[in-house]
């Protein structure tokens, strides 16, 4: 089964779903696909599906991107299967949307990951959130590669505010923003690429990301004056962890808390309390 998204400039997107909708009348799926950007997607077999000539030509002057995804034609159940409801010690529960809420923990938070990663239940995001859940929540909240705006969301519930999720990923800038509204928290959902853009800090930074950007991101934070923060820093393996240890050291920062799960690790790393 192919999956075709044709992205479109927002002001013009009722026109654009109009012409949509004469080459596909079974219907058009409508992602949020960040600011400004709505994306239409329709889903078949090759032969079903509208040419491209034709899907830009319906898109005319607002159109952004088309793109076209293989994907298994069993995909939405299977991916049912694997999005199950996750626990975290009797205070927070993530959920995917197709499951009946519970009233087990305080805190309940609904994640639809879309396209973009973070559904909870991956082992680097267990570790952070089980990490968030030991911190006193409070004061200002940026999430780095926020995906699905799972830890964002989390922090929003959890009364961290304001809060900031960034991503360089559009399909996760808009994951994170749909999943903040049916959460109703206020999360500030950016597009942002962590190497090259203004730095972007906040008393509690989550940065559940892989080791050489941790690495990369903890360099360009010891070059700004140091400041009091703490660092939820995911996604690194066992081995990594001596290595992104001393980049965050270089910024004035030491390791107060770790969890880890098989091969991966996630860190707590804060500034010396002010004497
Ligand atoms: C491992 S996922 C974490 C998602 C979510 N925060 C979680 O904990 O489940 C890492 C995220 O970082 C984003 N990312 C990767 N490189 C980036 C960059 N240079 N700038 C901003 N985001 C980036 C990816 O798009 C992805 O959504």
């Amino acid at each position: 089964m192919l999956r075709v998204a044709v992205r479109v400039r927002r002001q013009h997107a009722e026109l654009v779903l109009a012409e949509l909708l004469t080459l596909a009348p079974s219907g058009v799926e409508e992602v949020d696909a960040g600011p400004g950007v709505v994306e239409y997607a329709m889903y078949g077999s090759p032969g079903e599906l509208p040419a491209l000539p034709d899907l830009k030509a319906a898109a005319g002057g607002a159109l952004v991107e088309v793109r076209t995804d293989e994907i298994a034609d069993d995909w939405s159940e299977r991916w049912r299967l694997f999005h199950r409801p996750v626990v975290f010690d009797g205070r927070l529960t993530v959920r995917p949307p197709w499951e009946p809420p519970s009233s087990a923990t305080p805190v309940e938070v609904v994640l639809d990951p879309g396209q973009a990663f973070g559904t909870g239940a991956h082992a680097t995001t267990r570790l952070c959130l089980e990490l968030m859940l030991e911190l006193e929540p409070g004061g200002g909240f940026v999430d780095l590669g926020c995906g699905s705006g799972v830890l964002a969301i989390v922090a929003a519930r959890l009364g961290w505010a304001p809060v900031v999720a960034l991503d360089n990923d559009t399909a996760a800038v808009a994951a994170a923003s749909a999943n903040a509204r049916v959460n109703g928290v206020v999360i500030d959902v950016r597009r942002h690429d962590l190497r090259v853009e203004p730095i972007v800090v906040a008393p509690t930074v989550a940065a559940n990301l892989v080791a050489p950007l941790l690495r990369v991101w903890a360099a360009r934070l010891a070059s700004r004056a140091p400041e009091p923060l703490r660092v939820i820093a995911g996604g690194v393996l066992v081995d990594e962890a001596d290595s992104v240890i001393r980049a965050f050291e270089g910024a004035g920062l030491r390791e107060t808390s770790r969890r880890s799960d098989g091969e991966w690790v996630a860190l707590v790393l804060e500034s010396p309390a002010p004497q």
